[in-house]
């Protein structure tokens, strides 16, 4: 296998995001190549052919009124869901180093299987993190709560030693305008505050439907990378990952499948200053 450079991950340059299923494509990067990952894989509540929102819908097993899209990446039987969630959380098991750690995005519908397959893979959870979403859009049917949170679970790869950087003094002088939970100079709790919105500049170039704001993303970047980390993002999205990671001078590799999303992906790291040609 093609050695890690400091500009490279095997075959693959830094900086960029390939239109490749992340399979397929970790299979080629180096063991312990990065610090870093930062996963939003699809959370497997679509339930039609035919992209829209949908607000409204009925999933057996889940209640209504949650972001839904319609799109075959977000729909696999749930034994399916299992197997890809196993295959993409081992092969970050083999490329994140055990000083590194994993930040990984889930609603309901998915961080079960997603916590069950970092417990069969011995990867073990540092924290879970509710990311609580104040100006969550109400719930419509008034049959059930209003869904407000979602969920990220901290993992790292390092087994019994737990070498996982974490920054604990950066963390507990973090203090965010916006947060109501959090002050400078106390420690970070595991309840984040952290409206939704994203500002016109996130939204110029696209949307995605599970697009994530990057003061979420730019905390996960905070408290647990320093100078000359490298981040792998298996579910770019529309790139918010590694935007946030461009934004804060650390190196990343994602991989999109969706032509669409992956264009959004284009601009906005070209924006961000790394333009690059379709890999
Ligand atoms: C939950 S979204 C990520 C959204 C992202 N956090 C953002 O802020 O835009 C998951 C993405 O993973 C992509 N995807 C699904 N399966 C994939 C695979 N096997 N390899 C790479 N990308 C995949 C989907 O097209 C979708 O855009």
């Amino acid at each position: 296998m093609t050695p890690a450079t400091p500009e490279s991950a095997g075959p693959l340059p830094l900086n960029r995001v390939y239109r490749r299923d992340c399979l397929r494509a970790m299979s080629l990067l180096p063991d312990a190549s990065f610090d870093l990952a930062i996963a939003d894989p699809p959370y497997n509540l679509s339930k039609g052919n035919n992209w829209k929102w949908d607000n409204s819908a009925d999933l057996p097993g889940f209640g209504g009124n949650w972001n839904k899209v319609m799109a075959s990446w977000d729909r696999q039987p749930l034994s399916v869901y299992l197997d890809f969630t196993i295959g993409w959380i081992r092969q970050l098991k083999r490329v994140v180093r055990p000083t590194g750690s994993l930040w990984i995005h889930g609603t309901y519908h998915n961080i079960g299987i997603i916590n069950f397959a970092l417990q069969l893979l011995e990867v073990e959870i540092i924290n879970e993190v509710v990311w609580f979403k104040r100006n969550s859009f109400p719930n419509l049917s008034g049959r059930r709560l209003t869904a407000s949170h979602e969920t990220i679970l901290w993992a790292h790869t390092g087994g019994r030693k737990r070498q996982y950087f974490f920054d604990y003094e950066r963390a507990r002088a973090l203090s965010a305008p916006e947060d109501q939970l959090k002050q400078g100079g106390k420690q970070l709790r595991t309840v984040w505050d952290i409206p939704n919105n994203k500002s016109r500049e996130e939204l110029r170039d696209g949307k995605h439907p599970t697009q994530k704001p990057l003061r979420l993303l730019r905390r996960m970047i905070d408290i647990s990378a320093r100078p000359g980390t490298r981040c792998l993002v298996p579910f770019a999205g529309s790139g918010s990952e590694c935007v946030a990671c461009a934004g804060a001078g650390i190196a990343f590799l994602g991989f999109e499948t969706d032509p669409g999303y992956f264009q959004v992906c284009r601009k906005r790291l070209a924006a961000a200053g790394h333009p690059f040609e379709d890999g």
